[in-house]
């Protein structure tokens, strides 16, 4: 008996770390920082390498002074575009980037310091771009934000109508 409970527990285990690995490996990321959260970012670019999940560094690719919204743009296009699926952005706080990468129509840039809220953002606002702050996460939890947020699928059902909401209203509200 308990080595039958054993042996099933085995094959549920093997079967959903197949299924959430593999959902994971299945997405494109578009990864980008200032200087503020370089250092950071070049964790987290280790941290994809490790989980197996294809991305494109898109800078900044040294430590010197460069302006967030450029690379937020950049990452943001990329994702709504449909060039990559997700999208990583990384500056200081964090807050500067997920603003700039909001401008972009389509994009729904989480600014993500925890754990609870990366899994939330994912299942109720279906976010398509995570932004972290490097002076203010620490690396080993940045990275377990990332593998949440990338291994956790929008809920739809009640959600979905309220994200439908945000879409019109941009679609239907620009300012020249
Ligand atoms: C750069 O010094 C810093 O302002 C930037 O990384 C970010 O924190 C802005 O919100």
């Amino acid at each position: 008996m308990k080595k039958c409970v054993y042996f099933l527990l085995k094959i549920w285990y093997t079967v959903s770390s197949k299924k959430f690995g593999g959902f994971m490996m299945s997405l494109k990321v578009a990864i980008a920082s200032d200087h503020g959260g370089f250092d950071l970012k070049q964790k987290i670019v280790e941290h994809l390498k490790v989980l197996g999940v294809e991305y494109e560094d898109f800078g900044s690719h040294t430590p010197d002074a460069v302006d967030y919204p450029d690379y937020a743009f950049t990452v943001g296009t990329k994702v709504v575009d449909k060039v990559f699926d997700r999208g990583i952005l990384i500056c200081g706080t964090g807050v500067g980037i997920s603003i700039a990468a909001n401008k972009v129509k389509g994009v729904r840039c989480a600014l993500v310091h925890d754990v609870f809220t990366a899994k939330a953002t994912r299942e109720h606002n279906d976010s398509n771009i995570l932004a972290m702050g490097g002076r203010v996460v620490g690396d080993e939890l940045a990275k377990m934000i990332v593998s949440t947020w990338l291994g956790t699928d929008f809920m739809g059902a009640h959600h979905a109508g309220r994200i439908e909401k945000i879409t019109s209203f941009e679609a239907n509200n620009e300012k020249m």
